[in-house]
């Protein structure tokens, strides 16, 4: 069996190496990685930017499916065969975040994804939906669980509210999704007017290209007859919130999820006070977050699309390929035959 660990920062510190397999001890499940997914956590923490003090060497990636292939004689509501998926924050089982329940990082201070095998403890594991593709489940604890909760859990997004994505990268394709399952009306933004037609293609029903429209949020409140609109995903963070806050209706709500822009700014607190907003960071989700949000996938057709899929060693070339923003939707790797 194979590993890939990260021996220093930076994709030159990327190495394929053998990796034992040992047996489960109690509590514990060996489960057999298939597919990951990347997220740009996992770029941040191979550069050293998410964590500086991460434990080296790791074994990146937060984000994977694969299937179950023993456990130990205490383990309950796992069987070999079952298909499963990893979870972002391990310890967090439900309840409010706390240091204790935030400590343990998938792919960042406990071992990632990024081995063919792997034996954890029996909590860190969900089963995954029915019916969904194995590099489809490997989006799901990170990517689609944010999406998840902002817009369900925070958001408390209703039929016929409007939601203005940014980008189109992973959390913002799940956002799609689930705006779409919920019947809001969706506003999104990208770089690339190509980008923006494959968006529409998938449902999203107004465009804006935040590169030849600097001003966007005043853009997206002049196409809902300048009411604004009820929830914003807000991936961008620093430099975009300004924009956001422009789009954003009274009452609204705006989900603080990313820092592609950075991670500090002025901050225009008249206008979320003059808008009565919601400003919520969040931080992915919790075990019950994500049960829910499985139930709730269980056996429809819903996905998001998979732009790149690479085998496990050329882990360094899909990071690349994810700084360049060249992707649309998730980038995946192949870990297994799958
Ligand atoms: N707080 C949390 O729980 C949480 C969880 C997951 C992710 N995140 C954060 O959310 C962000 C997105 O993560 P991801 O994994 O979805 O990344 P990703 O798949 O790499 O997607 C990033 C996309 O964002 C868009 N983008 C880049 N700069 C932008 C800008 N200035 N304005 C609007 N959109 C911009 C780009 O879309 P176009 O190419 O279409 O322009 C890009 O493809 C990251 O900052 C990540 O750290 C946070």
């Amino acid at each position: 069996m194979k590993k890939v660990i990260l021996e220093s920062f930076g994709l030159d510190g990327l190495r394929v190496v053998d990796d034992a397999v040992v047996e489960p001890g109690p509590g514990e499940v060996r489960v057999r990685w298939q597919a990951a997914s990347l997220n740009y956590h996992d770029l941040a923490a191979v550069m050293g930017m998410a964590n500086p003090r991460m434990p080296l060497p790791q074994v990146p990636l937060s984000d994977g499916a694969g299937v179950v292939e023993a456990v130990a004689a205490d383990v309950t509501g796992l069987t070999p065969g079952d298909v499963v998926t990893s979870r972002f924050f391990p310890d967090w089982q439900a309840g409010r975040p706390t240091l204790e329940r935030l400590q343990r990082v998938t792919g960042e201070t406990c071992s990632g994804v990024l081995r063919q095998q792997q034996v954890v403890t029996a909590d860190a594991l969900l089963r995954a939906p029915e019916g969904m593709s194995i590099q489809q489940a490997s989006t799901l604890p990170c990517a689609a669980l944010t999406a998840w909760r902002a817009l369900v859990v925070e958001g408390k997004v209703q039929p016929g509210q409007r939601v203005l994505i940014q980008g189109s990268g992973g959390v913002s394709h799940w956002a799609l999704v689930f705006a779409r399952l919920l019947g809001a009306r969706t506003y999104v933004t990208s770089s690339s007017d190509e980008k923006l037609e494959q968006l529409a293609a998938l449902g999203a029903d107004e465009l804006f290209n935040y590169r030849t429209q600097p001003e966007w949020g005043r853009a997206v409140r002049r196409a809902t007859g300048g009411e604004g609109v009820d929830m914003v995903v807000e991936v961008g963070g620093a430099g975009t919130l300004a924009e956001s806050l422009n789009a954003l209706a009274i009452g609204g709500h705006v989900s603080m999820i990313g820092v592609l822009t950075g991670i500090a700014s002025t901050v225009p607190t008249a206008r979320i006070m003059a808008l009565n907003a919601t400003v919520k960071g969040i931080t992915v989700g919790h075990a019950d977050h994500q049960r829910a949000m499985y139930r709730a996938l269980d056996g429809r057709d819903l996905s998001v699309p998979v732009s790149h899929v690479l085998p496990m060693a050329d882990v360094a070339e899909a990071l690349a390929l994810m700084q360049s923003g060249a992707h649309f939707g998730k980038i995946c790797l192949k870990l297994g035959d799958s």
